[in-house]
């Protein structure tokens, strides 16, 4: 196995010399992989997610583009997963960051990455790549995928990204976070490509694929986790609808209480070997149309347009 990994690590050294680079928001350069900009760790890991990611038929993913409502969407799955495992005054959710919950597939792993066996089906794993990076053992499994207003998803990847910054870099204004946004030059961008790659493989298979708004889990959350419920193949049932447990779950994964828990408040989320966030990073307004207070008008019509474009004709409006 070390001998694939190591021709791995060549193969991903070639390619980054080899690939179209752009000005990246936490590091300097982010490159283009086959048609989205990653960061070069993203990259690296995708090749080893393909090597060595083993898929059992009932784990659900997790999909999104960063900003969109992940956070939200892992507290949702994992208490609705495990609802009969824990009670809701003591839960899990109240001493962990929602991050804990199921692992993000997307940072280097390896070796553990072929070692998800012990987690109790049906696993649970979040992932940012679009769906055509996904390898097909992954994109024949049950995928939820959370999307959001473009101009709110710009607004929160700016303040979260200036604040992993790197230290050696001078600090990126949002004229410039927003030019790049619109070239499509962002972690796991184009936006617009990443929403689509999602949005057709969930009219071709709903079955598979579960697309929802941030917008409307705002509006309808209990309507929204009860068709998350039954996607995930545990409806809510009767007694439950009637001992509100719906309500239970939506409340324990607000973003009041999770944002007021000390864990996250003060916690750190630690993913892989390198990776550190403070859980506080995760959890900024929770507002629908916080673009308002940062985007001019004419930068506003200019991602308009861009949406509008893209989205021609697929059927999905943003
Ligand atoms: P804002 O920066 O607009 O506040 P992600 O989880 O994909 O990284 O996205 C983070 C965004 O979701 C942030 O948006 C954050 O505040 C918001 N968020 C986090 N937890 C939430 C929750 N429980 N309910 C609603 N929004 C939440």
């Amino acid at each position: 196995q070390d001998a694939d990994y190591n021709k791995i690590c060549e193969e991903h050294k070639h390619l980054i010399e080899a690939v179209p680079k752009g000005n990246g928001w936490s590091v300097q350069h982010l490159y283009n992989y086959n048609g989205f900009w990653l960061h070069p760790n993203s990259i690296k890991n995708n090749l080893l997610l393909h090597a060595y990611f083993k898929s059992q038929p009932t784990d659900i993913f997790l999909a999104s583009f960063m900003k969109a409502g992940t956070t939200w969407l892992k507290a949702l799955m994992f208490s609705t997963i495990n609802r009969h495992r824990y009670s809701f005054s003591d839960h899990p959710l109240h001493h962990h960051g929602p991050h804990a919950s199921f692992p993000y597939i997307d940072i280097e792993t390896y070796p553990a990455i072929s070692d998800f066996t012990h987690l109790p089906a049906p696993r649970m794993f979040a992932t940012h790549y679009p769906r055509t990076l996904l390898p097909p053992c992954i994109t024949s499994c049950k995928i939820v995928y959370v999307c959001r207003d473009p101009k709110d998803v710009l607004v929160s990847k700016w303040h979260f990204m200036s604040n992993h910054r790197s230290k050696d870099l001078p600090p990126l204004s949002l004229d410039e976070a927003f030019e790049l946004f619109c070239q499509g030059i962002s972690d796991y961008g184009p936006f617009w490509e990443h929403v689509l790659s999602y949005w057709r493989a969930s009219l071709e298979t709903p079955d598979k694929i579960l697309f929802l708004k941030y917008e409307e889990m705002k509006k309808q959350p209990e309507v929204v986790l009860r068709k998350l419920a039954v996607f995930m193949g545990k409806p809510f049932t009767a007694e439950e609808l009637e001992k509100s447990v719906v309500e239970k779950i939506v409340e324990l994964c607000s973003f009041e209480t999770l944002s007021n828990l000390e864990v996250n408040k003060k916690g750190v989320q630690k993913f892989g070997k390198f990776l550190e966030v403070e859980n506080r990073h995760y959890f900024r307004k929770g507002e629908i149309g916080d673009w308002k207070n940062h985007l001019s008008e004419e930068m506003k019509q200019r991602i308009d347009g861009i949406t509008n474009e893209k989205l021609k004709g697929s059927g999905l409006i943003l």
